[in-house]
């Protein structure tokens, strides 16, 4: 499993596995928004196995804070350690940049991915009522980074 930068040639393994994790998926224009930008804001990690990609992480550097907007793994390759693996790059990326933190939303029922954000060290800090829409709130979730 090589885990590495996203690149434009990627958008469509990624909008795939989008709809296929997701009632509704974002749009591909997120993640041209997100990976194509010429600033160095966007972050795009990918998990690929023998050169099909099976997972990916987006997000957006806000200053000096990494706002984690997406995290999912095709649902044939769940639970071998992707999603983690995916984090942790994230994280030391955001390190290397000397980030101050990661935020990020989820469901409140999404158990799998709550227990993996609490499993690398996030703590919930709130909540945002409606979030994914009428009554579906969201949990608020923070990592804080390095000594600050
Ligand atoms: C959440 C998601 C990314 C996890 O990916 P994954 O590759 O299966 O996760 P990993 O194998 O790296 O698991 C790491 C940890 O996450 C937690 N976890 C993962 N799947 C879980 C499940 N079904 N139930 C409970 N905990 C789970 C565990 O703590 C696990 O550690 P362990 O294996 O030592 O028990 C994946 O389930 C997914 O793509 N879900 C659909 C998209 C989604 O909901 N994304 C999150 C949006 S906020």
């Amino acid at each position: 499993m090589l885990i590495r930068e996203a690149y434009n040639q990627d958008i469509d393994q990624l909008v795939a596995i989008e709809e296929l994790c997701y009632d509704q998926p974002w749009p591909r224009e997120a993640f041209e928004e997100e990976i194509e930008r010429d600033d160095d804001a966007g972050v795009g990690i990918v998990a690929e196995d023998e050169g099909l990609v099976v997972g990916f992480l987006t997000g957006m550097a806000v200053v000096d804070e990494f706002h984690l907007h997406n995290i999912a793994v095709h649902p044939d390759f769940r639970g071998r350690g992707i999603g983690r693996g995916l984090l942790e790059a994230a994280e030391s990326l955001c390190n290397q940049k000397d980030f101050r933190r990661i935020l990020l939303e989820v469901r409140e029922d999404n158990e799998a991915a709550r227990h993996l954000y609490l499993d690398l060290g996030f703590e919930a800090v709130g909540t945002r009522k409606d979030y994914y829409g009428p009554n579906q709130d969201a949990y608020m979730f923070i990592k804080h980074l390095g000594s600050k």
